[in-house]
């Protein structure tokens, strides 16, 4: 059996992420991997319930704390049921956010800070990604790619909301640079994901060699 690879996909809403996942999802298959795609909030029947919830523009109530709690139970339930069992029987597992949300979204955008990692340590356990793409776009553009009717709770925050989950992220990834991979996201798609084939086949690689 092969050693198990835990990938996440991360950036702010406009980024590009829907267009790479879908380039790696080709590549993998290209490869002949088989890797199973999921995502956050969501990924399980409970977690799909729990994101429906999240996103309501209805609930333009929820405090702060709720979300972050949300966000973390989806992921709990996540891992028990869908992550961890993959990854312990060694599959590829590829993430379309994981923990790097909480903590730019919630830990630093909304400022829960700390209590944003003691209660995601709980709910990621041991299963900490492998490797997370990180792509790099200026809020700004990212989010007049979204057209207004079809802005999630979420994406009606404001500009200032915005910038600061993308200086969250930045924080990240000079935090963990053995994990996080920035990359341009400006760039052109094909290049974005040119550069990511380069680290998919160092990681595969690594994965065979390792085991
Ligand atoms: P996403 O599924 O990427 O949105 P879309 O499908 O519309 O591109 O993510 C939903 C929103 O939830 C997005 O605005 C980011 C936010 N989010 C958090 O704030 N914290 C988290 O932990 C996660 C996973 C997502």
């Amino acid at each position: 059996m092969e050693r198990g690879l835990f990938i996440t996909v991360e950036g702010t809403d406009g980024a590009g992420k829907s267009t790479q996942l879908a380039y790696i999802s080709d590549y993998m298959k290209e490869k002949g991997e088989s890797a199973i795609f999921t995502r956050e909030p969501g990924g399980t029947p409970i977690g799909e319930k729990i994101r429906a919830l999240i996103l309501d523009r209805r609930n333009e109530e929820m405090s702060p704390l709720t979300e972050m709690m949300l966000y973390a139970a989806s992921r709990s339930q996540h891992v028990a049921q869908m992550i961890g069992p993959a990854i312990t029987r060694g599959r590829i597992v590829v993430c379309d956010r994981f923990i790097d949300s909480s903590l730019a979204y919630q830990g630093h955008a909304r400022g829960l800070g700390d209590a944003v990692e003691v209660v995601n340590q709980y709910a990621v356990g041991e299963f900490m990604p492998d490797a997370t793409f990180l792509l790099k776009l200026d809020p700004k553009i990212g989010l007049q790619r979204i057209k207004e009717g079809e802005k999630d709770r979420m994406e009606r925050q404001d500009a200032a909301f915005y910038r600061a989950v993308y200086e969250g992220y930045l924080a990240l990834e000079e935090a963990y640079p053995d994990r996080i991979i920035g990359i341009d996201a400006s760039q052109p798609a094909a290049v974005v994901s040119e550069e990511i084939r380069r680290h998919l086949d160092r990681l595969l690689l690594a994965r065979k060699v390792q085991w």
